[in-house]
């Protein structure tokens, strides 16, 4: 059994919570399917526009089901996250890349019929591609600094407020005690940190959890459907109980926002 690791040594795989990567020198291989298409172009895009953190694609194998990406140097952050995530700076220069993607793409349009992961996504006017899986893991630190933002298969169309409450979600992060301890954060942080990834992006902290709490249902609703038709990679995480999980984490959070109303009402952005 592959395991998740910080780095990706040479010629070393590791495995995501979905999919076995291999790095080759400064390369990595991983699955494609029939989603990919739609994020090769948005990766096209992103070099064409120079968006700096994301990897570059370099080839595609329709025969073994591969891509190739070029690897960017850095450590993913897995629990306990990285010193540089669990000070105030690192939560601000995940708003900042955040908002340098969405400049990225704000006049980026799909193909018409671009599949999706989800295949009950759809794009409409006024919407984005969203990463749609902005968490530590997903992104890669060098010497403090985040470079890279990896694993683009979940994108798919939505809001843009979405991509802020999901990076809120699991950054500042919005969760529950243990899994802030888990992962080194002080519990009394949490409303500091949201403030400053609010203000990196350039965007209200009542917004980002209004948005969060559609975002928690949003995605509750879809890991029971697809989980239950074993469609992946929702029956992974249908298996493993994040439903019940995502439940009790949007109690949490609705219980959080009642008891942090004045410190909400106070802290600006
Ligand atoms: N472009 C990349 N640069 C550096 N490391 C990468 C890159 N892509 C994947 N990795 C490494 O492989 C691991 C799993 O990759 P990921 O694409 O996130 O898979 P999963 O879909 O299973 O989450 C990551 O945690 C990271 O260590
Ligand atoms: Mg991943």
């Amino acid at each position: 059994m592959l395991k998740n690791v910080r780095k990706l040594n040479d010629g070393e795989s590791a495995c995501g919570s979905v999919n076995a990567v291999t790095r080759l020198g400064q390369t990595v291989c991983r699955p494609s399917g029939p989603w990919s298409l739609a994020v090769h172009a948005l990766l096209r895009y992103l070099a064409a526009v120079d968006f700096k953190y994301a990897p570059r694609l370099l080839n595609t194998d329709q025969h073994s089901e591969t891509e190739t990406l070029s690897y960017i140097d850095g450590e993913v952050a897995m629990r306990p996250w990285p010193k540089c995530l669990l000070v105030e700076d690192g939560i601000f220069q995940v708003g900042v890349m955040l908002r340098a993607y969405h400049d990225a793409v704000v006049n980026y349009e799909p193909l018409p019929g671009a599949v999706w992961r989800d295949p009950e996504a759809q794009w409409h006017a006024g919407m984005i591609l969203r990463h749609g899986d902005l968490g530590p893991w997903n992104m890669v630190w060098k010497s403090d600094r985040l470079v890279g933002l990896i694993d683009w298969d979940l994108l798919e169309p939505g809001m843009a407020l979405s991509d802020v409450a999901q990076a809120a979600w699991n950054c500042v992060p919005l969760r529950p005690d243990a899994e802030c301890i888990a992962a080194g954060i002080r519990l009394d942080d949490r409303l500091d940190r949201l403030r400053a990834l609010c203000t990196a992006y350039g965007t209200q902290s009542d917004r980002v959890l209004t948005g969060l709490l559609e975002l928690q249902e949003n995605e509750i609703r879809r890991t029971e459907r697809y989980g239950r038709r074993g469609l992946q990679p929702w029956k992974i995480f249908w298996d493993q109980g994040d439903v019940d999980k995502m439940r009790a984490e949007m109690r949490w959070l609705q219980d959080w926002i009642k008891n942090s109303q004045q410190s909400l009402a106070a802290c600006g952005p």
